[in-house]
């Protein structure tokens, strides 16, 4: 499918202050757009950044159908824009889809118009170390009706906007023992925005009580750790990284499975089985819990200062003895500038041919 590019006559960098970006905040110049009617994906377009007007009865605003993808673009030191692994991306915005109930958005046309829109505004990619494209890929139910069942039309779009770290500094997360983000069977592993509305009230009594992040913990027993608000979480307990499995409840993040990659190719050792937070307590308690740090496209690699369960306060050694929190942060980092060799081939240059 050909993607027509209208350009905006007029850009709104020169507005941006990119020595103070705050976490979502701005947006660059343009966006990908594509309708799905009448069964198929049609008029993929990139057009000048814009809102769209919405029928008060667009499904998803009632019914909950709309996902959405988190990605970085970042520049390297030749100032070409790279993309980290755009195509497990595009795969798992069509696992949220299926579950969702909504139609699969063809991979390559994602990675296409994902690599024209940065191609188009890659002076938008900050260049310092913790900045980055932060990319939006959207998909809502557009359909104008009042009743449950799937929509028959969406729209699929994304957008870009430069971003500083979304933690600058290290996360204060509290254990959930009253709340629930997802159950078996649930929709935990989709990247649903209805996961993060159900979410929104728990976090804020954390936030009063002086908490970043939840700390969610399995939705029988309240026993098994599960992820955090924003990202996937990582233990390092006597000299082993220990992360959840993806046992359908959480997400399966693309930092979580960069960092496994990494630490399994140096020959580290690592554990994908579950942990429960009494085995975090006991190891607090051992002095063997080293270190603790969460994991997504936002957040990067971020470390985890304390977590609160139920009348204990768990305090972590400091970000300077954190070797493998650290250390898979320098990597991925590393990657995205072109500093460290790209031996998974996850990096995706974005070629100047793109917009032709
Ligand atoms: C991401 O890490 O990109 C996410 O989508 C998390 C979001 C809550 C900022």
């Amino acid at each position: 499918m050909d993607i027509k590019i209208t350009k905006s006559p007029t850009s709104r960098i020169h507005e941006v202050n990119f020595d103070d970006l705050p976490f979502g905040r701005t947006f660059a110049d343009h966006m990908f757009v594509c309708d799905y009617e009448n069964g198929a994906w049609q008029n993929p377009r990139i057009e000048p950044f814009h809102n769209f007007s919405l029928h008060p009865a667009t499904m998803a605003l009632h019914y909950g159908q709309a996902i959405f993808e988190g990605m970085k673009a970042s520049i390297d030191d030749n100032g070409t824009p790279m993309l980290f692994r755009p195509e497990r991306h595009a795969k798992r915005l069509n696992i949220s889809a299926a579950r969702l109930c909504m139609p699969e958005f063809p991979e390559d046309l994602f990675v296409e118009g994902l690599s024209k829109l940065v191609a188009l505004d890659q002076n938008w990619i900050p260049k310092e170390e913790g900045s980055a494209l932060y990319i939006r890929p959207t998909m809502i139910a557009t359909d104008e009706f009042i009743g449950v069942k799937p929509s028959q039309s969406y729209k699929f779009f994304i957008f870009t906007g430069p971003v500083g770290p979304y933690y600058p500094k290290p996360v204060r997360l509290w254990a959930e023992t009253d709340y629930i983000r997802a159950a078996q069977g649930g929709t935990g592993f989709a990247k649903a925005a209805g996961n993060y509305a159900g979410a929104l009230y728990p976090a804020k009594l954390a936030q009063d009580r002086g908490f970043d992040q939840l700390l969610w913990l399995d939705a029988k027993e309240f026993k098994y750790i599960q992820e955090s608000g924003t990202m996937n979480v990582f233990f390092v307990i006597n000299g082993v990284t220990i992360t959840p499995p993806l046992s359908g409840t959480i997400l399966d993040g693309v930092t979580r499975d960069s960092i496994l990659e990494i630490l399994r190719s140096e020959g580290k050792p690592v554990a994908e089985h579950p942990i429960t937070i009494d085995e975090v307590v006991q190891a607090y308690k051992d002095g063997t819990l080293q270190e603790a740090f969460g994991a997504g496209t936002a957040a990067v690699v971020s470390h985890v200062a304390e977590i609160g369960y139920r009348d204990l306060l768990m305090t972590l050694p400091p970000v300077s003895e954190r070797k493998i929190g650290n250390h898979v942060k320098a990597v991925i980092d590393g990657l995205r500038s072109g500093k460290v060799e790209d031996k998974w081939g996850w990096t995706v240059p974005v070629l100047a041919e793109e917009l032709v």
